[in-house]
């Protein structure tokens, strides 16, 4: 079927579309309804329906006959170790952690956070829940104490899992003392921590808390997969919203299902047996929907790749992967490949290698630059494909449906509406626009299956956040426009959240951790547009009267304390001291125009706002100070 009338009939038979698409996994019991609301007058798909994703991920192949077949590719350049994992390897080690967690009191329901890094066990600890109907929360690595304990007092898990370390290019990173650090901070009480030491970096463990990974593992009979409902949560999955405290976006286990299954074969283009890489991390919304969930119940190979785009060992180990593997379908950020341009200019790494196993690259995470574009199709000569989504949709949204056919790509534009999302763009006031207005992205309500249900434990969180502002609709927080033939271009966002390397992160929160500065009397925090990282955080501040500590002093403390509250992944690496701030005569901040200065662009200030002359000052501070993008005229 086209992809004209595939989506047009997604829109109007949504119940037949999604029936005939929940028929292509394994249930243990077929839904009863496939579109429902619960007593929170929310949308909920597949009621009724029973099944267990580490079943449709490991068992259902394994019992199909294949269980030889590889499913797990481990390549980690940073430790110099590849492992290849069948399903029959991937069932063993699962079943067994699984009777570890069942062994430490987890049942289904129950939470599990785990912080660890790209390696095996953390593939085997998240299936591991899956399998008994717990429910994980992967905590990205890059994130500090302070974070990880919002989300334990958030999450309330029974169980902490941990590996003792992971290695960023060179810099040995010990996770156990983060985690001990967290478990300090946070309220709520852990019933345990389970420790997976790595040779390079020992974790010391507390007695009667703590317990070694495989100790524990060497006395753990293999449990098997507990049936759960289709509504129940998979995994919660923390981002960041537009304040200090992240969002735990739900993923429930049916609608999932079916959407992985569904984005493999109808976005990706890709066929059983054909090794897809996603160069992310499990931490992310991507790690998990195409690194773990996606591949492995669609009975793809999946790379699990435990190093960098660059340095690891150099700028050509994207192709060397390639070829190792014989990649079919790639999926990384935009930045990761800006980052080997600027190693290698030229691209003469990738002549080492014979990428020609590549059908497509696909890149999301921030909009994918013109230039960067052109530079990734000349080196790969595939097609490059943007595609827009979030981790409340846990599969895009926007894209190329290169299983329905390739369309015709246009650059700048993310591509088109994928099946089952019904996206317009809107004016502040809710109301349509037509093709080429640029407004709000929003999405008719309800989602298709795979996308959040709700928010952990929060529902009027979850429509004030995404519901109430334009009725009927779910408001992604990015805007863009449309143009006659259905491409969608996304400007950005319109909310305070910024994208630095693919990375999601609240300026909200930076901006916390600069307020709480002694010295500080307000500041702003601002996404500014960044060459390589796309866009990385900058913060003013205006210091209280009577203070005279030093700006740099100032700016270094800052720089230390986002690093150790939020962590280093929120690359706060500059702020500014400033004599005020832009403001409205209400006092709101206006941010946005800061970063308009930033980035030199065009910008009309509002009517209300306090001194116009403030915009000037700011201008030539950031010039003085080098800030700005490419920090030139
Ligand atoms: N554990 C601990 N620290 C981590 C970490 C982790 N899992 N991930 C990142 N960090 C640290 C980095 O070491 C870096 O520390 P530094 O300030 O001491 O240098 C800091 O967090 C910022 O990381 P990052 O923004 O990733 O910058 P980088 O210079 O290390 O790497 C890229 C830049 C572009 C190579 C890298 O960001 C990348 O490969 N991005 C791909 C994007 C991606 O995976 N996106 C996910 C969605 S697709
Ligand atoms: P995350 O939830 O971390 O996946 O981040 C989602 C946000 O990243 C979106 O709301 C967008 O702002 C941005 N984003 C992701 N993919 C794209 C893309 N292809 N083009 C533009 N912005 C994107």
């Amino acid at each position: 079927m086209n992809y004209q009338k595939h989506y047009e009939n997604s829109l109007s038979h949504p119940i037949s579309f999604w029936k005939e698409k929940a028929k292509a996994i394994d249930w243990f019991k077929f839904p009863d309804t496939i579109l429902s609301k619960d007593a929170d007058e929310l949308y909920r798909w597949y009621e009724g329906g029973e099944l267990n994703t580490c079943y449709l991920a490991i068992d259902q192949h394994v019992e199909a006959g294949r269980g030889d077949q590889v499913a797990l590719i481990y390549d980690s350049p940073v430790t110099n170790t590849k492992r290849k994992y069948t399903y029959q390897n991937l069932l063993e080690e699962t079943a067994k952690f699984a009777g570890v967690l069942k062994h430490l009191g987890i049942e289904k329901g129950d939470c599990v956070i785990i912080y660890m890094p790209m390696i095996p066990q953390t593939v085997f600890a998240m299936l591991a829940c899956a399998r008994l109907g717990a429910i994980h929360s992967v905590v990205f690595g890059g994130f500090a104490a302070h974070e990880l304990a919002i989300r334990i007092d958030d999450a309330k898990p029974k169980v902490l899992l941990v590996a003792s370390g992971g290695k960023e290019i060179e810099r040995i990173v010990p996770y156990k003392p983060i985690v001990d650090a967290a478990m300090e901070e946070a309220t709520h009480q852990l019933d345990a921590c389970v420790v997976y030491q790595r040779p390079f970096v020992k974790a010391t463990l507390q007695k009667g808390r703590d317990f070694d990974w495989e100790a524990l593992l060497s006395k753990a009979k293999p449990a098997n997969y507990v049936p759960v409902k289709a509504t129940d949560p998979l995994y919660i999955l923390y981002t960041s919203g537009t304040t200090g405290q992240p969002k735990g976006i739900v993923r429930d286990n049916g609608g999932h299902a079916v959407a992985m299954h569904y984005s493999m074969s109808d976005i990706y283009g890709a066929k059983k047996g054909e090794t897809f890489w996603a160069a992310s991390d499990v931490g992310w919304v991507v790690g998990h929907s195409y690194i773990v969930y996606g591949p492995l119940i669609y009975g793809c190979p999946s790379v699990l790749f435990e190093g960098k785009p660059i340095k690891t060992p150099d700028a050509g180990t994207f192709f060397r992967i390639i070829e190792e593997y014989q990649v079919k379908v790639f999926f990384t950020a935009p930045t990761a490949f800006r980052a080997i341009r600027k190693e290698d200019p030229k691209g003469k790494l990738k002549s080492k290698y014979n990428t020609s196993s590549l059908r497509y690259l696909f890149l999301a995470g921030e909009r994918t630059d013109i230039s960067t574009l052109h530079w990734c199709k000349a080196l790969l000569e595939v097609p490059v494909i943007d595609h827009w989504w979030q981790t409340e949709s846990g599969y895009p949204m926007i894209a190329n449906m290169t299983g329905l056919g390739l369309q015709p790509i246009k650059e700048g534009s993310a591509g088109r509406v994928v099946s089952g999302f019904d996206i317009r763009i809107v004016d502040e006031n809710g109301a349509l626009l037509p093709a080429n207005q640029e407004g709000a992205v929003v999405i008719k309500y309800p989602l298709p299956p795979g996308c959040l249900p709700n928010l952990w434990k929060d529902t009027d969180r979850f429509k004030s956040s995404y519901l109430s502002a334009y009725s009927g609709y779910y408001f992604s927080g990015d805007g863009g426009y449309i143009d006659e033939a259905g491409y969608v271009f996304i400007t950005g966002r319109i909310d305070d959240i910024i994208n630095v390397a693919g990375h999601r992160l609240s300026t909200a929160e930076m901006e916390e951790v600069v307020a709480g500065h002694p010295a500080i009397a307000e500041c702003a925090v601002v996404g500014i547009a960044d060459e390589l990282k796309g866009q990385i955080p900058v913060g003013f501040f205006v210091l209280k009267a009577g203070v005279t500590q030093l700006e740099s002093t100032i700016e270094k403390e800052l720089i230390q304390s986002v690093r150790t509250t939020i962590g280093p992944v929120a690359a706060f690496k500059r702020a500014i001291q400033v004599a005020r701030l832009p403001k409205t005569r209400s006092g709101k901040i206006l941010r946005k125009i800061m970063r308009a200065i930033a980035d030199k662009k065009t910008f009309n200030p509002p009517s209300t706002i306090e001194d116009i002359t403030v915009l000037d000052e700011l201008a030539i501070i950031m010039k003085e100070k080098n800030i700005g993008y490419l920090g030139i005229d």
